[in-house]
């Protein structure tokens, strides 16, 4: 009960209906030897696919062992159910330099994000040769997952930046509510569903039906991952009067329903007009996001809330929404996107991206396979 198989064809915890906390680590690689690394994602695999049944690393011995050796598994999920624990691997661009041979296998999609407005990127949360992202209904389990794997990697692998998320904010499957984002808005409304396998395709997974064809074949059957650490100026969004705050969305606060109808899942109507306005206005988010105004293009959204409590220059809440988007094409998907809200949206008055990543998700594993298989080996 309450687990997500580790292995298949696709990586879970892309699809995977949203659990309720995050883990996010962004990695660097410490060793120039590339069979180290495949060595350590070998031990990952092993390691991940063992804790999303609920057992510790190394078996359900894990815990136990020798009195003089420390034991496989750290312990703080020992009894704990799996509560749908999910582990995603994802390569950053810098891991295609020229440290591991790498440079010819980078597919083209997997590029650094140009700068964008709206952004002060803090260095120290940025960019990353891996990133692990750990999903569960319990932050402890989530924690304990990347906890362990950071340990497995010591002397290969070392922590770059990590975010915790609570709270998800997006809707990933159909059966799931609406959950609501620190601004106090539904959000995952309009975002694409496990469902919607023809839209996935095309837009989500590499070389899917729709979709662009694979330039790496390593890379058919995943995606890419961007993050951004996006802190909300929730004094600034909390002194706004409701009118404000739901122009700027383009939805209502209470229900979630376009300006332009009543219903949460009603489509938005971006020609409707109240007293001779648009009923969505110009620089409403939901308006400057949809498909219908970006060429078609669709992104999976799989966010999460976080706080890292005050901002002691500030006095102020350093909190937000920290910002997850699968796709098949970032820079044309998510950059352009982001472009056109960072200099429109009327969010963005109350919006700072401090935070980044961009990561190659590797299709799933079969039974008995390993991370890294088709790249590293
Ligand atoms: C929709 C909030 C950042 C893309 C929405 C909705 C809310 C929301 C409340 C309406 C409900 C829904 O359909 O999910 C926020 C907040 C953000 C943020 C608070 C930052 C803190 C972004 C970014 C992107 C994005 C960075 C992409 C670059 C979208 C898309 C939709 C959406 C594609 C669906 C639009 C539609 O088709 O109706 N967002 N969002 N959002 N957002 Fe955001």
């Amino acid at each position: 009960a309450r687990t997500v198989p580790f292995h298949g064809s696709r990586q879970a915890g892309i699809t995977t209906p949203a659990q309720d906390s995050l883990v996010f680590a962004a990695l660097d690689v410490t060793t120039r030897r590339a069979g180290d690394l495949a060595d350590v994602l070998q031990r990952w695999s092993a390691a991940a696919a063992t804790m999303t049944t609920g057992v510790p690393v190394g078996g359900p011995g894990g815990l136990g062992g020798a009195a003089d050796e420390p034991p496989q598994d750290t312990g703080e999920a020992h009894e704990l159910p799996a509560a749908n624990l999910t582990v995603t691997l994802g390569y950053g661009p810098s891991l295609f330099d020229e440290r591991f041979g790498l440079a010819d296998r980078r597919p083209a999609a997997l590029e650094e994000l140009p700068a964008l407005p709206g952004e002060q990127l803090d260095p120290t949360k940025t960019g990353g040769d891996l990133c692990l992202q750990a999903c569960a209904d319990d932050p402890q389990v989530a924690f304990h997952a990347v906890r362990n794997l950071v340990r497995i990697g010591r002397g290969t692998v070392r922590v770059r930046w990590m975010q915790l998320g609570f709270g998800r904010t997006s809707t990933t499957a159909a059966a799931q509510p609406t959950p609501r984002n620190l601004m106090g808005f539904k959000d995952g409304t309009a975002n694409l569903r496990a469902e919607d396998t023809a839209d996935l395709d095309q837009h989500v997974w590499v070389g899917g039906e729709g979709a662009p064809a694979a330039d790496q074949d390593w890379m058919r059957g995943g995606t890419y991952l961007v993050a951004r650490r996006i802190r909300m100026l929730i004094e600034a969004w909390d002194r706004a009067s409701l009118g404000e705050q739901e122009r700027v969305i383009g939805r209502a606060k209470e229900t979630g329903a376009p300006l332009s109808g009543t219903r949460e899942f009603d489509a938005l109507d971006l020609a409707a007009t109240v007293h001779g306005k648009p009923a969505i206005d110009v620089a409403a988010h939901v308006r400057l996001a949809a498909p219908e105004t970006n060429g078609g293009v669709k992104m999976l959204r799989r966010g999460y809330s976080y706080t890292d409590g005050l901002d002691l220059a500030t006095g102020q809440l350093d909190a937000g929404l920290f910002f997850i988007v699968f796709g098949n094409d970032p820079h044309r998907q998510f950059v352009p996107v982001q472009r056109r809200l960072g200099s429109q949206d009327a969010l963005t008055e109350y919006l700072k991206h401090t935070g980044s990543g961009i990561f190659a998700c590797p299709p799933g594993t079969g039974e008995g396979g390993a991370w890294g298989e088709g790249l590293l080996s």
